[in-house]
């Protein structure tokens, strides 16, 4: 089975499963199709996070998170007076982080593929050039986005941001570009014709990715965040994604109570949520970055007598004030641009991904020449301590910029096993609020008794210093909220 936010994609992936393909094949298939038919947040340009229980219950995870190039410095996005520069780290050239999605699928392949990456990418390829019909919310977002698009691309760009709903859309430039990559491997991406033409347009653009930086990227395998809540065992992103551990701590501080006695939604449940996410986000903005960069004490946040001692101040009778609460408050936007898929082959293998561009359509730049956009990743960085990034978020020093650093994400790919079985596959996209939204399902299903569906449907509650939101979402996918 393969779930994902196309049916195309997912057809693609669950395609390569009825030719005998496993797990880690669908997820290269499906990955690449997700650049094709859902270009708001699939990619080539930007990153993610996979994590995966195969069927004798090993476990892994890798990252594929863009990066910093090797001129990228603390500084980078602040004016002669320290101020940040408006949008120069969430538009255009000066945004993109170093892109890490195609070393992901390679380096997936050589580890655990069975088919071959030709076969693998052929249907994609050819999707690409037959061509995809466009939706009726893909026509609603080409539209929202076409100024800005246009903008940033000085007023002209060849992806079809002008059709409408039931247009069938071809992408033959993005095909050429996974053909190079069929043939040549993931130097087809990072070295050779595609590097030259990526790197010259991003720096002619204004932007900082050279063809080093582009030849040093490398994704890399991660052990995952693995802890118990009651008798289920979650299995999650470890930094520098922020989920992993930031759900880690919501879910110890609240296991102590019975949530399920109180009611799903209830207001103790949500107070309860509310004040162990608040904890535990003061934590991720000030302990977590990448960790080849930045010493993140683990032992301590994740151990059961620290969350205690954090909980020590909590009452059902008084809401904690974020600024009391360790180093600072958060605000939290909802938004959808990332995206997420789950596979599970017939031997049980199950894998979980989230993979980003960052903003809708990333940096809003696009290669006429090589068919993709690029991300706006540098953003998920602290341009500078205090000052929150598009998504709300503010960082300290352990997640500031330095060449070749990864940026601090909220990417939360998750699997769930209970009484040592495989239980859920779960991740969500969301922005800084895909933790909170994956911490609720898993909830929802196991607390609340809910099908996996229900759970996705259920009112989702949000969370930012200030306010609750709840709202329901009738189709399974989250809704967009603005912060008033
Ligand atoms: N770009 C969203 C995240 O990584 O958290």
């Amino acid at each position: 089975m393969v779930v994902s936010a196309r049916v195309e994609a997912s057809q693609i992936g669950s395609d390569i499963l009825a030719k005998g393909g496993n797990a880690f094949d669908a997820m290269v298939a499906t990955e690449m199709a997700l650049a094709v038919t859902y270009p708001f947040a699939g990619n080539l340009g930007g990153g993610g996070f996979m994590v995966y229980r195969k069927s004798n219950g090993d476990v892994g995870g890798i990252d594929y998170r863009e990066k910093a190039p090797l001129s990228g410095h603390k500084d980078m996005y602040l004016d002669s007076l320290g101020k940040v520069i408006p949008d120069m780290s969430t538009k255009g050239a000066t945004a993109v982080g170093v892109p890490g999605t195609i070393a992901g699928i390679f380096e997936v392949h050589e580890k655990f593929g069975s088919l071959s990456m030709e076969e693998l990418l052929a249907p994609v390829i050819a999707l690409a050039e037959k061509g995809v019909v466009v939706t009726e919310n893909q026509a609603n977002r080409f539209e929202n986005y076409r100024e800005s698009i246009l903008e940033v691309n000085d007023g002209i760009t060849s992806f079809p941001i002008g059709c409408k709903a039931g247009d069938t859309l071809k992408y033959p430039v993005l095909a050429n570009t996974l053909r190079r990559i069929s043939k040549e491997g993931r130097d087809g991406f990072y070295k050779g014709e595609t590097a030259k033409i990526l790197s010259n347009f991003i720096q002619e653009k204004g932007g900082f990715i050279t063809e080093e930086d582009l030849a040093k990227y490398e994704a890399k395998w991660r052990q995952p965040i693995i802890f118990n809540y009651k008798d289920l065992k979650i299995i999650s992103m470890s930094p520098p994604s922020s989920g992993g551990v930031t759900i880690n701590q919501i879910f110890k501080m609240m296991e102590p109570y019975d949530i399920a006695e109180f009611g799903h939604n209830s207001a103790k449940t949500i107070q309860l949520f509310t004040e162990a996410s608040r904890r535990a986000y003061a934590d991720r903005n000030y302990f977590l970055g990448d960790p080849d960069f930045v010493e993140i004490p683990l032992d301590v946040l994740l151990s059961q007598s620290y969350l205690m001692e954090r909980m020590e101040n909590f009452s059902f009778d008084s809401a904690t004030k974020s600024a009391d609460v360790s180093h600072g408050e958060i605000e939290i936007l909802e938004s959808m641009e990332t995206t997420h898929y789950s596979i599970i082959d017939a031997e049980g293998n199950a894998i979980s991904v989230t993979t980003t561009l960052n903003g809708a359509y990333g940096s809003k730049l696009y290669c006429d020449e090589l068919g993709f956009f690029l991300n706006n990743e540098m953003d998920d960085f602290s341009a500078k301590p205090g000052v929150p990034n598009m998504f709300g978020l503010i960082g300290a020093d352990a997640n500031s910029i330095a060449p070749e650093k990864r940026m601090l994400s909220s990417m939360t790919p998750t699997i769930v096993e209970k009484d040592g079985q495989l239980y859920m596959v779960v991740g969500t996209p969301g922005g800084s609020t895909i933790i909170t939204a994956v911490a609720q399902t898993i909830l929802n299903t196991y607390e609340f008794n809910m099908s996996m569906q229900e759970s996705v449907n259920a009112p989702v509650f949000i969370i930012n210093g200030y306010r609750i939101w709840s709202f329901s979402n009738p189709k399974g996918f989250r809704t967009h909220s603005k912060k008033n």
